[in-house]
């Protein structure tokens, strides 16, 4: 058996603001967001390959941050939409495809051991995996001119982490069949799954596992990583 771990990075940031350059770039305690994601499953006996979706245009950056060349590491190019470039990395493996997959977000550095392993044993021949953490925030929709229009029940609703785990073979059949058929709307590859009529199964995720998204997260990480060196 063999799993191979999909890191998209290919994102611009836009939502972290441009000045510093993408997101995925940028050192949190010292050391470039996507350098600690792609050591955090380089250490994990479980991870044979990796494969990083990133921008054309950040080539030297990648390089930068992972200096040295790798065996185990390859680099593609992504694509418009997180989707886009979650596609064009499995096809990038099909030639020499692996049975199991895992999918994630190239700005979730704290991702741990421990949550690799529940993904990893979670999966199974009829089950992708997804780890999540129940939502403890009450939950409002919003109306017209900004005012509440309903408390949404919270009870069975979690939030999406990644990494996502699938074997091979049906989840890029299923990014596929998305992409002929113009869907392109989705945000992870849970909901590909979903669609696609592929069952998946919530592990345990972690609170620690958190998407730096927007610049204010970056700076509270960094501040983190300098209070706590690990
Ligand atoms: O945009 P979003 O916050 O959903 O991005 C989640 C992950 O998907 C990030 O690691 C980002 O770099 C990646 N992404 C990508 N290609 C895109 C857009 C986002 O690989 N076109």
């Amino acid at each position: 058996r063999q799993t191979v771990v999909v890191i998209v990075a290919a994102g611009r940031g836009e939502r972290a603001g441009q000045a510093d350059g993408p997101k995925q770039y940028r050192r949190i305690g010292g050391v470039p967001v996507i350098r600690r994601t792609v050591d955090a499953f380089r250490a994990h006996p479980a991870i044979d390959r990796i494969v990083v979706a990133i921008h054309r245009d950040d080539e030297a950056l990648f390089s930068a941050a992972l200096p040295g060349s790798d065996p185990r590491l390859r680099v593609v190019f992504g694509g418009a939409t997180r989707q886009a470039s979650t596609r064009l990395a499995l096809e990038a493996l099909e030639p020499n495809p692996p049975r199991d997959i895992l999918i994630h977000d190239g700005v979730r550095p704290f991702v741990d051991t421990a949550l690799i392993d529940r993904v990893v044993s979670g999966l199974d021949a009829d089950l992708g995996v997804l780890p999540a953490l129940a939502v403890s925030d009450t939950l409002k929709r919003s109306g017209a001119a900004g005012h509440v229009e309903a408390t949404v029940p919270r009870a069975g609703l979690f939030a999406a982490q990644t990494p996502q785990g699938f074997r091979f073979a049906p989840i890029l059949e299923a990014h596929r069949k998305a992409a002929t058929l113009g869907r392109e709307d989705f945000t992870d590859d849970s909901a590909i799954a979903e669609w696609a009529g592929i069952g998946v199964r919530l592990v345990e995720g972690s609170p620690d596992n958190v998407k730096l998204t927007y610049a204010r997260e970056i700076a509270m990480a960094d501040e983190k990583l300098a209070r706590a060196p690990s």
